[in-house]
């Protein structure tokens, strides 16, 4: 008997004797899954950073290969995602070091090593290498990640921030995403259940809240104020929300953010701390842009420092801080490796948590190595020191660079104005565009400021992501480009979105 009951002669399909239907029909074969019937919160959920802009890109470049001279460009420049080696930044060399030994600790036997690895990336391999069971990066690990590293990341988190953190509290995720999607899922009974959000935000909350079939409850930041957070917007977008029946649980902040780099003082954070107390809401630390911060009256707090220096403990504010691999200068986006430290729960609740994650087994070994180097890198006086730090420091001064430069440049640009990135990885430009371009965007069916980012797409092989994608407050248009491709192209780019912007404003101004 095969499938659905299918009698089988010598691979033939005979006649269907349990449901009576005859298979021996010609008609087409229909998967049992098609658009109309899988879960409509899949269809709900956008995440433009991968949308409609880039799925175009991926055909330009087919075409430019099969054809290089049937482009006005010779190659896209992809300034659409936080993907720093996919643009050319190298990796830090201690952190490869260890994960390579780690990797293959048969190399660790080997006295070759010694003039090809430095002495302390050779000491930590060890180290970690005897630290996990099985001394396999290959085995699965405990559902939380390694007990090890998660102590090491502790310590690292206890030496940023002044206070105590327990490795039990650690959870290693493959990246900082998973973990973000897990306590959404914890949280959101159903709709009438909201998570308030940043807006622009990072799409990731958006696309999770719709799986999960939430609601996001928007907070705008002040575009006018260096994209600023100001509580009384929070008071306000929450009263409106419980008016209307909304169940509102936590609220998410991102810190450097995404995309609207601004860095949050401390101040700020403590204003946002005590909301969160007073309104007894979680607090969703976003906190993966922590070591991207490029103004110089600005740095980087952890909310769990603010927390804490206000006297709130783990028994009386529910906090969850996220952290990953994938920025920072370290920008290992494809090993995916990550933390949520997750405080203020009752044990109950923690221990649901570790069964969520118990469904996936564990996070993969080599990011959460690489998450532990993240947390405690070289010190002074290690063989790696002086390496690790100028790689670190010529990585972040550029990055700084590049913001600047690229801000510059939109600012010049006839009816765009731009923030200064403080921190991450991102501008987000605001455009106004003319009445011409916006009734062309009409006619071609599309959201304005996505005709704009494909027309620019077209002309210059530039691949942004539009502001839609991010939300924005109604009726103005943005689009979010990366300060990550290499410092000595950004002339090329600018002068090539310079010279589009020109023709466009040109062609639809007229
Ligand atoms: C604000 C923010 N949070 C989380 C993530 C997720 O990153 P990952 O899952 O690679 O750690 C990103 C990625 O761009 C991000 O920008």
């Amino acid at each position: 008997m095969g499938a659905n009951g299918v009698q089988e002669v010598n691979g033939n399909s005979t006649s269907n004797i349990d449901n009576g239907k005859s298979l021996s029909s010609t008609a087409p074969w229909c998967p049992p899954i098609n658009i109309d019937n899988i879960n409509p919160k899949v269809l709900e959920c956008q995440y433009a950073v991968r949308g409609e802009i880039v799925a175009h890109a991926e055909r330009l470049q087919q075409k430019l290969l099969q054809d290089p001279s049937s482009l006005p460009f010779d190659e896209l420049i992809y300034c659409n995602i936080g993907n720093p080696q996919s643009l050319g930044q190298q990796p830090i060399t201690f952190f490869r070091e260890v994960a390579a030994l780690c990797d293959h600790p048969g190399l660790l036997h080997k006295k070759e090593i010694q003039t090809v690895f430095s002495s302390d990336a050779i000491k930590r391999a060890e180290s970690i290498v005897s630290s996990i069971p099985g001394r396999a990066t290959g085995a699965y690990s405990h559902s939380k990640g390694v007990k090890a590293l998660r102590t090491i990341i502790a310590e690292g988190i206890q030496n940023r921030d002044g206070y105590s953190a327990d490795p039990e509290d650690i959870f290693l995720t493959d990246g900082a995403s998973p973990g973000v999607h897990m306590m959404i899922r914890l949280m959101l009974r159903n709709k009438k259940d909201g998570i308030m959000c940043p807006i622009p935000q990072y799409p990731l909350y958006s696309a999770s809240i719709a799986l999960h079939d939430g609601t996001l409850v928007p907070y705008y930041l002040d575009e006018s104020k260096g994209w600023g957070l100001e509580v009384s917007e929070l008071k306000s977008r929450l009263e409106a929300a419980v008016a209307d029946g909304i169940n509102v649980r936590a609220l998410v902040v991102i810190n450097p953010g995404n995309p609207t780099g601004q860095v949050l003082s401390e101040e700020n954070q403590q204003k946002i701390v005590q909301f969160c107390k007073d309104e007894n809401l979680v607090l969703l630390a976003d906190e993966v842009y922590q070591e991207n911060v490029y103004a110089d009256n600005k740095k980087f707090s952890s909310f769990k420092k603010i927390a804490r220096s206000m006297g709130y403990t783990e028994r009386d504010f529910s906090l969850v801080s996220f952290h990953s691999i994938s920025k920072g200068f370290y920008g290992e986006c494809g090993r995916r490796g990550g933390y949520m430290e997750v405080t203020g729960f009752d044990s109950d609740v923690k221990n649901q948590i570790y069964k969520m994650a118990s469904v996936s087994l564990c996070s993969n070994l080599s990011g959460q190595v690489m998450m532990s180097l993240v947390m405690n890198p070289p010190k002074d006086g290690d063989e790696s020191y002086e390496l690790y730090s100028s790689e670190r420091n010529a990585i972040l001064s550029s990055l700084g660079r590049r913001a600047k430069m690229l801000a510059e440049a939109l600012n010049k640009l006839e009816r765009v104005s731009c923030n200064e990135a403080e921190g991450a990885m991102y501008l987000f430009p605001r455009i106004e565009l003319p009445e011409g371009a916006m009734k062309a965007a009409q006619a071609a069916g599309m959201v304005p400021d996505t005709f704009y980012c494909k027309r620019l797409l077209d002309a210059t092989g530039i691949v942004v992501v539009p502001g839609s994608g991010f939300r924005q407050v109604p009726g103005t248009w943005h689009f979010r480009i990366t300060i990550l491709p290499p410092e000595e192209k950004m002339p090329t780019i600018i002068a090539k979105l310079t010279s589009f912007h020109e023709s466009f404003m040109q062609e639809f101004q007229g």
